[in-house]
């Protein structure tokens, strides 16, 4: 067995992490911590979606953030995108690379996106050439790849027939979610072979939940496979609105710290981590979700 000697980190804190929040988080405390995390060595941050505003409040502010985020040379800045019309505000933004979102459980489909599997396909399809056509990257979000709050367990045949519909339109890379955190390694796995049929080692990553305290095995359950690129969130933020219940990612930290531990290189510096998620949990007024974070503040105080 050997893992990857590197890996990629996509810190979807901003997003995943803050979508949730129940009271305002101000568009200048975002870019600032989408700062923080470039600050900190993050080559990839997922900053905010360009879905309803009516159905997400707190992603109200894309445009806003988009705008006022200084970016940095060689940090890719991607952005969610359910639809034409998300894609149409997205697209003024300048994303380096947008997301399509969908589900392997159709309930959650109809609860996160109002529409089937079949019908999400259809709306990503237009978004997914756009996108290519303007040369902007392209990657595939798929949900409830081991388990979904409404159907309960999800077959890894499943996962493998939505990264078929992915590759389809185009989709370049997926990411294999456990929305819910209800994974364990060998579920993990299976779903991440049923999603290696149709997508490279290269394109595919692991986004786990941290519910029920598995994301960090999970996460290394798939480096045994080969899997380098992962999502988690800075103070391990977040959460699904249509997921009640699940709890936010893998903290960032508790990764970085893991991989340091493994010998595998993510070019991220884990003190301005800390510091990172130490800013937006001040600002909520709550103490950082990772072991990690917690650890090593203690040892500095
Ligand atoms: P819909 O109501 O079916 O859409 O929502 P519609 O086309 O019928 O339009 C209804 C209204 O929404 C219209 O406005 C549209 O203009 C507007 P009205 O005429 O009533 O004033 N609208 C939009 N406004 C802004 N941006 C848009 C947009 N589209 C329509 N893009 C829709 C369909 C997908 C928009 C809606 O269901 C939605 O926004 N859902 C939000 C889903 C979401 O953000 N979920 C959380 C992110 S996914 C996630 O967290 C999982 C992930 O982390 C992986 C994992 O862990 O599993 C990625
Ligand atoms: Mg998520």
């Amino acid at each position: 067995m050997s893992l990857p000697t590197r890996v990629q980190l996509i810190d979807v804190g901003p997003r995943d992490g803050l979508q949730n929040e129940k009271q305002p988080v101000p568009a200048a405390v975002k870019i600032a911590l989408v700062q923080r995390l470039q600050d900190a060595g993050l080559k990839e941050i997922e900053v905010t979606s360009f879905v309803s505003p009516k159905w997400v409040p707190q992603m109200g502010d894309n445009a806003e953030v988009m705008a006022g985020i200084t970016r940095q040379a060689g940090v890719s800045y991607s952005v969610l995108v359910p639809n034409l019309k998300g894609w149409e505000a997205a697209q003024a933004s300048k994303p380096d690379e947008i997301v399509v979102f969908g589900a392997a459980s159709e309930l959650f489909s109809q609860k996160n996106i109002n529409c089937s599997i079949a019908e999400s396909i259809e709306r990503f399809a237009p978004v997914v050439e756009a996108a290519r056509a303007a040369g902007i990257r392209v990657r595939g979000a798929m949900s409830c790849t081991v388990g979904c709050p409404y159907e309960g367990e999800v077959a890894p045949e499943r996962v493998g027939m939505l990264a078929r519909l992915m590759k389809d339109i185009g989709v370049q890379r997926v990411d294999v979610a456990d929305t819910i955190g209800v994974g364990t390694p060998l579920k993990v796995q299976r779903a991440i072979e049923a999603t290696l049929a149709h997508f490279d080692i290269n394109e595919v990553s692991g986004h786990f939940h941290d519910t029920y305290g598995q994301a960090l095995v999970n996460t290394y359950a798939a480096l045994e496979m080969g899997v380098w690129n992962f999502q988690s969130s800075v103070a391990g933020l977040g959460g699904c609105p249509y997921a009640k219940g699940a709890t936010g990612n893998v903290a960032t930290e508790d990764v970085v710290y893991l991989l340091q531990g493994l010998g595998i290189e993510t070019g991220i510096a884990l003190d301005k981590l800390v510091d990172a998620g130490q800013y937006i949990s001040d600002f909520l007024q709550r103490k950082p979700n990772s072991r990690v974070a917690t650890a090593l503040l203690n040892k500095r105080s």
